[in-house]
């Protein structure tokens, strides 16, 4: 409460500014090409540079903390339930993908033995995707790591596409409209590989109460144009697993040899561990080429993925460049050149320090956090929309009940979370779906029992704060949060050209 009696009036006001114009005040203001204390330098009390190098230097401790503070205001990866990339790995993987944060991967002659250790991977996750294995052979699967899924998923399609296209060129038929079939839901990398390598999309759309295909529709969908079928192992929307296994028999039954990929960005590490009879990998015939992401249950930080073809005939030999680079034969079939060896050594660590059991361990308590969470949310009224016990991946997706009453929507609890550190997207359904509204947990391997625990108290006083809200608040706090909380309102990242008008409500999905 302020006392009127309080506020100075105009001519006590001026008197005061004149009194303070008195005040010596004894700033330092040394050109302090040494300083003895980070924020007692002159950096400190300087905007940061934004748009042109500086011409001067600065001291180390001082950029060092200057971007620390900065990167502070970042979302805490631990509390962003919205992705699923890695947020914890050992200190001795840390330690060991630090020390070899200056390898550059693509050198192998100098590096032989990072280039070995990327081919124990490919092996490694060839055998756990059941790739066949000829009499006398150690190696069936052919691979390559890469930056993510993402990249992966390129490389497979161009090499479904070139084996179309070779074949049609030796059958003498025109090769000039290649399609794919796949889900609607598919993630945002797919749509890049289409509009990038000039593929049509034949989608199979999702509806109201299925949310994967039906492998019906995506087998008549097929024709001579057709490079293959995309499968997805989880999809982002819910987590729930594609019939693989239907989809392949389908097209045996109709003599179709139609190749599918199968996208396991996030089930590639969960299913072979927590699901291990689901057949949905090379054990089909059809099965040509597996993608998955090394990030995400592979449990490594950001920037590695897998690709992996069944065997040698199924990657054109045409794609392959085999090049001597720094005096080494090298083959590589990547879409970039340089790139860290960290990931990669990371990957490794993982793989042979937790074993088929560590990752069992893991993946089997994600699942019943996962579960947990779900009974947890359905008895506070949730409607759940992803699968449990291992049907699909370690996440849960739900939606309010319909409510006529009820003020508020998915997209408002969202924002009320976040004010609580949480980030919990809510999103729209896949389309043909009638824009239902649902938001996603994504239970990685940080997201203890405890920390769940937390989180459903967080949503309880979040609805209960929001029941009590009137519709008109909640739409401004919605507003604001969205304006300067997350980083889709203010887009500043993105040059003029390309920004798209923001929405106060995020309507995309979660694209990781
Ligand atoms: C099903 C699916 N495919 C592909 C991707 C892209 O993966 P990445 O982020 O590793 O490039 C994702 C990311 O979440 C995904 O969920």
């Amino acid at each position: 409460m302020v006392h009127l009696s309080t506020i100075p009036t105009n001519d006590e006001v001026e008197k005061l500014a004149n009194g303070v114009k008195k005040v010596h005040l004894q700033l330092a203001n040394d050109d302090d090409s040494f300083t003895t204390s980070v924020y007692g330098s002159k950096f400190a009390a300087q905007d940061l540079p934004r748009h042109e190098m500086p011409e001067g230097e600065m001291p180390k401790e001082v950029a060092y903390r200057m971007i620390k503070d900065e990167l502070s205001l970042d979302g805490n990866p631990i509390l962003n339930l919205a992705s699923f990339v890695t947020t914890y790995m050992e200190e001795e993987a840390e330690k060991l993908m630090a020390e070899s944060f200056s390898k550059n991967f693509i050198d192998y002659e100098e590096y032989p033995q990072s280039a070995d250790i990327q081919n124990r991977c490919v092996s490694m996750i060839g055998r756990l995707f059941s790739a066949p294995v000829g009499p006398g052979e150690t190696i069936g699967a052919v691979g390559t790591s890469c930056v993510g899924s993402s990249e992966a998923i390129m490389l497979a399609v161009l090499a479904m596409k070139k084996r179309w296209k070779n074949k049609r060129m030796a059958e003498g038929k025109p090769c000039d409209r290649p399609n794919i079939v796949m889900s609607s839901a598919v993630q945002v990398c797919w749509e890049k590989a289409t509009r990038y390598f000039e593929i049509e999309e034949k989608l199979v759309y999702c509806t109201e109460d299925r949310y994967v295909v039906d492998p019906e529709e995506t087998v008549n969908l097929v024709d001579e144009n057709t490079i293959g079928i995309a499968l997805i192992l989880g999809t982002t929307y819910t987590g729930e697993y594609e019939d693989v296994k239907a989809v392949n028999d389908l097209l045996t039954k109709k003599g179709l040899n139609t190749p599918i990929h199968v996208d396991a960005a996030s089930g590639g590490f969960v299913a072979p561990f927590v699901v291990p009879d689901l057949e949905w990998d090379f054990r089909l015939d059809n099965v040509v080429s597996i993608n998955v992401s090394g990030h995400k249950y592979g449990l490594v930080y950001p920037g590695v993925g897998w690709v992996v073809w069944r065997s040698a005939e199924y990657l054109p030999q045409e794609l392959v460049f085999n090049i001597n680079y720094l005096g080494a034969d090298q083959a590589s079939f990547t879409l970039n050149f340089s790139k860290g060896a960290s990931q990669v050594i990371g990957q490794y660590y993982q793989l042979i320090r937790l074993g088929k059991k560590g990752y069992r361990a893991i993946m089997s308590n994600l699942t019943r956090t996962a579960d947990y969470l779900s009974d947890s949310l359905e008895a506070l009224g949730f409607i759940i929309m992803s699968k449990k016990s291992g049907e699909g991946l370690p996440l849960v997706a739900f939606r309010l009940p319909p409510d006529e009453d009820r003020k508020y929507d998915e997209f408002a609890l969202a924002h009320a979370l976040r004010v609580r550190g949480w980030v919990v997207p809510a999103y729209t359904m896949a389309p043909h779906t009638n824009q239902m509204k649902m938001l996603r947990v994504v239970v990685r391997e940080d997201f203890t029992k405890n920390r769940c625990d937390a989180l459903i108290n967080d949503i309880k006083s979040s609805q209960k704060l929001l029941q009590e809200m009137d519709r008109d608040s909640i739409k401004k706090q919605q507003d604001f949060i969205h304006k300067h909380h997350t980083a889709g309102g203010k887009a500043t990242h993105n040059h003029p050209k390309y920004r798209v008008r923001s929405c106060a409500a995020a309507s995309s999905p979660p694209r990781v």
